[in-house]
Order: C-alpha cells, then sequence, then structure tokens
C-alpha cells in the first residue's frame, strides 16, 4: 500500500504516479502512435494525433525514440527557408527564425549536444552516422603502423557493426584479427554481465600490445551501463586510446565525456535523443587530441575553418577540436530535426531530471514485474543489473525457451511495443521523456497476458508430444 492507501501494483497508484511526475507536461511535445494507427497499414493523411487519439504503450524508444511535435514544425520552418531563399539560406538570417542559418546549423547542434555528453562544444562534432564516426575515429587513433601497439580490445557480445568495424579496421592495416582482436566474453555461463574488475583483468592482460578499446556505455542486449570513468582510467594510464560507443547511453544517462577524461567516443541521435531513424550522429574527440594539424585524420571541407572553407585554394585549415572531423556539408533537414529534438530536452531541463525520472520509472517497472502475482517468475529473468547505477531505461528480459515469438505477437495484438533481440529477449524501456507509469502498468497487465497464452501453447505442444515438463513450475 502507498500512502493514499492503494496498492503499489494497482492502476490508481501508477495514475498517482504520473500525476506527481514533474516531467509528465513534456509527453504532450511527442508524438505518440494510437493503437489504431499501429494497426493501419494506409499511410495517416497526416500526424492527426489528437482527435479520438487512444495512444498505444511505446516502450521502444531504446531502439527508435518517438518524434517531438517540433520536429515537424521546425523541418516546415526550413522548407519555408529553402523554398523562400534558395542558396542564401546558406548564410542569410531570417529575422522571426528560430533556426540557424545553414552555414551554422552543425555548431548550433554541438552546442545543443555539449552538455548532454559533458563536453566542450568544440569538443563534439554533430556528423555523419555511428558507425562511420566509429571507422573515422579508428582511422585517426588506431595507428598500429606508428605505435606498434596493434590489439583493439572490445566485447565478444559486441553490437555487430561494432564488430565489424573493429575487424575491418585491423584488416585495413593488413593484421589478422584472430592475432589482434581482443573479445571479452562473460565469464559466467549463466550471466552475459561483465564486471568492471572483469574488464580491466582482460585489460591488463593484454596491456603492453593493445592500442585501443572500443565498449559500449550501454550494452544494447543487456542494458548494462558500464562504469566509463573507471574503465577508461585504467585503460589510459596504461597507454590504450579509448572510444565509447554510445548509442544506448547518450539522452539516456548521464555522461561527463570531458571530466572522464575518454580519448573519444561516437553516438546515434535516433533511439533516446528522437531525432528519427537513420538521423545524423555526433562524435567527441576529447581537446587534447584534436588541435591544429592532426597527421592522422581524414580531412573534407567542412572540417576546415569557416573563415577559410570557400578560399578553394586546397589548403586545409582545420577547425581546432572535434569539427575539424567533419567531412561534408551536413544535411540541414537531418540537423534541423536533431536541432529540434534536442530543444525538448531543454525543456526538460537536462539530463538531470531526465535521469531522476528514468531511475524512479524503471524501478517501478522492476517493481511490478517481480512482485505481480499475475505471473510466474520462471517463465523469464530479468538480465539487466538490478543496480540503478548499472542501468539506463532498459529493462531486458530473457523469456523461458521457445516462448518469445507468442509474447512478441501477443504484446503486439495488445498494441504494446517492445522489441525483440533473438533467440529470447525482449527489451522494454521506459523513456522518461513520454512514457508514464501508467505504461509501465499496462505492459505489465500485458506482459502477463501473453505469458499466459505462450504458456497455454507450450502446454498444447507437450502435450501432443506427451510429456509434462511444463508443468513443474506453472
Ligand atoms: C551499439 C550500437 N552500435 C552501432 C550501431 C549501428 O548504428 P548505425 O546504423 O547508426 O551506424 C547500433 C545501432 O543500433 C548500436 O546499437
Amino acid at each position: 500500500m502507498d500512502d493514499e492507501g492503494q496498492h503499489v501494483d494497482s492502476r490508481e497508484h501508477a495514475v498517482t504516479l504520473d500525476a506527481q511526475d514533474p516531467l509528465s507536461e513534456i509527453r504532450q511535445e511527442f508524438l505518440i502512435p494510437s493503437k489504431a494507427q499501429l494497426k493501419t497499414k494506409s499511410l495517416p493523411q497526416a500526424e492527426s494525433h489528437d482527435q479520438f487519439h487512444d495512444p498505444s504503450i511505446y516502450l521502444c524508444g531504446n531502439s527508435l525514440g518517438l518524434p517531438p511535435r517540433l520536429v515537424s514544425t521546425r523541418l516546415q520552418q526550413h522548407f519555408a527557408t529553402w523554398s523562400s531563399q534558395g542558396v542564401f539560406g546558406h548564410f542569410k538570417p531570417l529575422t522571426e527564425s528560430p533556426l540557424p542559418t545553414w552555414l551554422d546549423a552543425d555548431s548550433k547542434a554541438s552546442e545543443m549536444m555539449a552538455p548532454i555528453v559533458g563536453a566542450h562544444p568544440a569538443e563534439v562534432a554533430i556528423m555523419e552516422t555511428l558507425t562511420a564516426n566509429l571507422h573515422l575515429l579508428m582511422s585517426a587513433f588506431y595507428r598500429p603502423d606508428i605505435n606498434g601497439r596493434h590489439k583493439i580490445i572490445l566485447e565478444s557480445k559486441a553490437f555487430p557493426s561494432d564488430h565489424f568495424v573493429v575487424e575491418t579496421q585491423i584488416k585495413h592495416h593488413s593484421l589478422d584479427p584472430t592475432l589482434s582482436m581482443i573479445e571479452i566474453s562473460p565469464p559466467s555461463q549463466t550471466s552475459s554481465l561483465l564486471t568492471t574488475e572483469y574488464i580491466l583483468s582482460i585489460i591488463d592482460k593484454h596491456a603492453s600490445d593493445t592500442a585501443l578499446l572500443l565498449l559500449p556505455g550501454i550494452q544494447f542486449y543487456t542494458g548494462q551501463l558500464f562504469d566509463i570513468p573507471a574503465i577508461t582510467a585504467h585503460a589510459r594510464s596504461l597507454g590504450i586510446f579509448v572510444i565509447w560507443d554510445l548509442a544506448h547511453a547518450v539522452g539516456n544517462v548521464p555522461i561527463q565525456l570531458h571530466d572522464w577524461n575518454v580519448d573519444a567516443a561516437a553516438w546515434c541521435s535516433y533511439k533516446y535523443i528522437n531525432a528519427g531513424p537513420g538521423a545524423i550522429g555526433g562524435l567527441f574527440v576529447h581537446e587534447r587530441h584534436s588541435q591544429g594539424e592532426f597527421s592522422g585524420r581524414l580531412a573534407g571541407w567542412w572540417g576546415s575553418r569557416k573563415e577559410t572553407r570557400f578560399a578553394m585554394d586546397n589548403h586545409f585549415d582545420p577547425i581546432s577540436g572535434a569539427k575539424g572531423f567533419q567531412l561534408s556539408n551536413p544535411s540541414i533537414l537531418d540537423i534541423t530535426a536533431l536541432n529540434a529534438s534536442l530543444e525538448v530536452f531543454a525543456m526538460a531541463g537536462g539530463m538531470e531530471p531526465i535521469r531522476e525520472k528514468s531511475v524512479k520509472i524503471t524501478a517501478y517497472l522492476e517493481k511490478l514485474l517481480r512482485g505481480s502475482e499475475s505471473f510466474n517468475m520462471n517463465l523469464f529473468e530479468i538480465i539487466t543489473p538490478v543496480q540503478p547505477s548499472r542501468r539506463g531505461a532498459q529493462l531486458s528480459l530473457k523469456l523461458r525457451d521457445g516462448f518469445l515469438d507468442v509474447v512478441m505477437k501477443e504484446l503486439e495484438d495488445r498494441s504494446v511495443v517492445v522489441d525483440e533481440r533473438k533467440p529470447d529477449v525482449i527489451r522494454v524501456a521506459p523513456a522518461p521523456l513520454y512514457n508514464t507509469y501508467g505504461d509501465c502498468w499496462a505492459f505489465v497487465r500485458a506482459f502477463g497476458e501473453a505469458l499466459d497464452v505462450a504458456v497455454k501453447a507450450k502446454k498444447g505442444e507437450l502435450k501432443a508430444e506427451g510429456t509434462k515438463e511444463l508443468e513443474a513450475t506453472t
């Protein structure tokens, strides 16, 4: 029971928590697909979300964040600029326009992104996409031919793109991945988690010939948040260059890249940053690595200083800081969408209140999952760490063998959106900017029903096979 005499797992309690939520108004800034829209197969006329709107339970911001309304407004304003100004949109400021000129759009974006990743604006470049940026960072900072250290350490369960980046960078230098690629595997058969101590022990083992460490801030499958400052400090003390892939961490947990002395990082903006599918990414390069001419960096004209960029004299005059890594002029459509979504972060008061709600709402979801009498804990396991300091907004639920397809279908039938990672995990992410305690409550109820259906289906299968195995646990 709570202070109001409500059961903590009741719908009324969820309503009370939503009423007390200081970020509850921010949900209005987002377009949440309705249940009917998710079932329709035709393109809606417009984003008319307000009439008769019965929102779906969307807990999938770890995969693709929902659109802020402001994105549509700012894109229309961008279109009005382009259509009324043509090429002058590059440098002509318009009165009453909230948009930067196209020439300044990337700087504006890095200014807005810097507090979210804990960096100086000069250490942030908004450019390209995550995988491309990892390659660009490695092309600059993985130089086995120069320093003789050839190994790159990553986790064995790294996101495939990260794995491919490391593997092909090694091959690109005519080295052999079986010798130069060190994968950290979970030491235990029963858990996918990697403790900090274990990671440090692998770093120690390979320290003398390791050039670079690439880890995710948050592991995509388990939702584990790594101890970025401790791992960075240890690896750097051994002469290893440290890159973090922040795909699942940016906009999700507080990050202090500058103060944590991280060498470099890259991220995407379509998950918790809500800038849209395939949105422009970003990278961080610590200020100690990006001053002046820099021999390792691949260059393009947009990395040149604005003052000399248009001189057309084939002299690369790099912007000091991360922006010197920029190659092409960025898509303004893309950057406008990102800047609009970053405006919503500012409206919410930045990462501190967002994280505060995230910790609470994720703990609430976990409590409902662990405490619900409507389903049996033997049917799934929460594989995300229990401690709030070791996770963001995502809980990964590992289901009993053979349950995944049925559970996903039943959730979808109930207009509950989560995502799956085969063979047996569903990921549930209460994104604090737009999710409610009510969403978590509704998910848990639907999940219980979905498990019931999965159990019945399994029992039917076992009966047909003449075994009784499942009965012991249900
Ligand atoms: C951890 C991680 N790394 C890399 C990627 C690939 O990102 P992109 O397709 O934007 O390069 C993703 C995509 O979700 C990811 O989650």
